[in-house]
């Protein structure tokens, strides 16, 4: 499994303990960044994380802002991304059964990083059930081809 990882300042920290976390599990992941707690924005690393994953260079991403929302709402605009903002494991595992999510976000000032790696590791461990989630998650991507 390739995971790419990104962060703005506001979840370099934990972007550090999720990206040492999967490492130690023997996970292929890649940091885009960023690399130190200097004010950056963002869009600039939702938009790499989420095109190299719309370019199936890894099978999911992982992103973290302060809240997620910012991150969540950037990568949403690439097409074929599919981000969920995630604080919870029921909703973590629900994500991946239901709308076969291929980003995760995750909010660093929100989230503590013991429930963050829970929600990590729920949200990896689970696979689309396809079936009638197909259709929605086709329905998605019509809309996503009408307003392009
Ligand atoms: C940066 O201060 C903050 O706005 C950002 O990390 C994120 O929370 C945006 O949604």
């Amino acid at each position: 499994m390739k995971i790419a990882i990104g962060s703005d300042h506001g979840g370099y920290g934990l972007k550090e303990i999720i990206y040492r976390h999967l490492k130690d599990k023997g996970v292929d992941i890649t940091d885009y960044g960023t690399h130190n707690e200097d004010s950056v924005d963002y869009p600039d690393y939702a938009e790499r994380v989420a095109e190299a994953v719309a370019a199936e260079k890894y099978d999911f991403g992982i992103l973290i802002c302060g809240t997620g929302i910012g991150m969540s709402i950037a990568a949403n605009k690439v097409k074929g991304i599919r981000c969920a903002l995630v604080s919870d494991c029921f909703s973590a595992r629900a994500t991946r059964l239901h709308n076969d999510s291929n980003i995760l976000a995750l909010g660093g000032r929100v989230l503590g990083p013991g429930l963050a790696l829970e929600i990590v590791d729920v949200w990896l461990g689970n696979e689309f059930e396809a079936g009638r989630h197909q259709r929605r998650v086709d329905k998605i991507t019509d809309i996503e081809n009408r307003h392009r």
